[in-house]
């Protein structure tokens, strides 16, 4: 069994459940981060929710720079967004839940999240205007059971879903034409 086989795609019903917030970072919240930063390189993902391999709580990994070579992970324990504004842009989202498809989704521009690390520390994180601000909302989203599906008309979300289904048809896999998770 691959790493890609723990991805849970839609319509699986624990994709629109809340997660719940994490009060101890305990060996086994260390353990299932290095499975999620395993998952999402293996899945070539961008960011991953604890949610999407089956594990209901507030834990998302992000690596928005590692196809410059480098790896990067910022690990989010109870990401909260403090603040989500600026100019809505537009951009052509993936999700590893979703095999196959990309859709086109609006979000503020600009976002401050709020995390602890696998340390404890409280962090804080800032982006605008690029990959980093669109996967941090896409992540988050996921843990309160919000896909980037949601966020689209329900006219557009027909059309998502049969272009979904016709990709699983096809054979799609998790990490196939995404560009976050
Ligand atoms: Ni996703």
């Amino acid at each position: 069994m691959g790493a890609l086989d723990d991805i849970v795609c839609s319509p699986d019903p624990r994709l629109h459940q809340v997660c719940e917030p994490i009060d101890q970072i305990t060996g086994s919240v260390k353990q299932l981060a290095k499975r999620m930063l395993k998952c999402m390189y293996a899945a070539d993902g961008v960011g991953l929710a604890a949610c999407q391999i089956g594990e209901m709580v507030r834990l998302a990994v992000v690596d928005v720079d590692w196809g410059a070579g480098e790896k990067n992970p910022y690990v989010l324990i109870n990401p909260t967004i403090i603040e989500a504004n600026g100019e809505e842009i537009t951009s052509e989202e993936g999700c590893l839940s979703f095999p196959g498809i990309r859709v086109p989704v609006s979000r503020p521009s600009h976002v401050i999240v709020q995390a602890l690390n696998l340390d404890g520390d409280l962090m804080q994180y800032e982006a605008a205007d690029n990959l980093l601000a669109v996967c941090l909302q896409h992540e988050i989203d996921h843990l309160n059971g919000i896909t980037m599906i949601e966020h689209l008309s329900p006219a557009e979300r027909v059309a998502a879903m049969r272009r979904y289904a016709a990709a699983l048809e096809a054979g799609a896999r998790p990490g196939d034409t995404t560009i976050i998770e």
